[in-house]
Formats: C-alpha cells, sequence, structure tokens
C-alpha cells in the first residue's frame, strides 16, 4: 500500500505519544470497522485572552499506521487551539494535513477526529456538572443563611 511521506513520518516517529498524569480529560474511541482503538488525554490551559485551550495532548494508540500517523497528527494540530476550534478539525483536516491516505485507509482517520471531539465535549460536560453543583451549593448555603 502506498502512503505519502508524511504519514510515514508519523507513524514511524509519532509525536506526543504517551500518557498525561492528570489529565483534565480522557477519551477512548474504538473504530467498529476493525476493532482498533485510541485513547487521547488531554491537558486544559488559557491563552492571554483567558481562553480555554488545549494546552497539552497526548494519545495512545493500538491499530494500522494510518491510525497511529493520524493520532499523531491530530494531536500536533490540536495543540495550543481553543477548545471551539479544536472541535472544528475534522477527519478530513487531518487527512488533508497528511497530504493522503489510501481510499481504504481512510476510515483510520475518523479514530483521531472522534477521539478529540470526544475528550473536549466530555470536559466540557464535567465542567458545566461542576459549575451547577457549586451554584447549587450557594443556593442551599443561602437558604441556610435566610433560615438562620
Ligand atoms: S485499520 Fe483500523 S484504524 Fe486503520
Amino acid at each position: 500500500m502506498k502512503y505519502s511521506k508524511k504519514v510515514i513520518e508519523h507513524f514511524r516517529k509519532p509525536h506526543n505519544q504517551g500518557t498525561l498524569k492528570k489529565a483534565d480529560s480522557i477519551s477512548t474511541v474504538g473504530n467498529p470497522v476493525c476493532g482498533d482503538i485510541m485513547r487521547l488525554y488531554l491537558k486544559i490551559g488559557k491563552n492571554k485572552k483567558g481562553e480555554e485551550i488545549i494546552k497539552n495532548v497526548k494519545f495512545e494508540t493500538l491499530g494500522c499506521g494510518a491510525a497511529i500517523a493520524t493520532s499523531s497528527m491530530v494531536t500536533d494540530m490540536a495543540k495550543g487551539k481553543t477548545l471551539k476550534q479544536a472541535l472544528k478539525i475534522t477527519k478530513k483536516d487531518v487527512t488533508s494535513e497528511l497530504d493522503w491516505l489510501p481510499p481504504v485507509k481512510q476510515h483510520c482517520s475518523n479514530l483521531a477526529a472522534d477521539a478529540l471531539h470526544e475528550a473536549v465535549k466530555k470536559y466540557l460536560k464535567e465542567k458545566k456538572d461542576k459549575d451547577k453543583k457549586k451554584t447549587c451549593k450557594s443556593v442551599k448555603s443561602k437558604k441556610k443563611i435566610k433560615k438562620k
């Protein structure tokens, strides 16, 4: 099978491979076509404007060469992006950054984009849930104050 130069480079020397201690979000996605699996770790920080960004990202992928190359590429693309920008990265974007993927390997790029989106959405959901809890606690403590 013929791969682009970039795919081969990212497969041979993947960027951001590994795990992140104290990750703010972790997603695990599987590819139903072949059973390959990818786990993505996110560390969230803030940029100068105060927007939340992907400060660091790592991955572990058990899969084919194209899956590893797309995992590596998506982490490069996501690093430093705002969460909104990260959610806009599509599998097509990942494939075109790698120049080209053979048609039978197109599905492999799903893992990378899906794992990124899932990790960001999971982070946003957990943050929303925490904020709700905080609001509930402050409402409860206000009620206690009124009762006294
Ligand atoms: S063959 Fe499974 S992700 Fe590529």
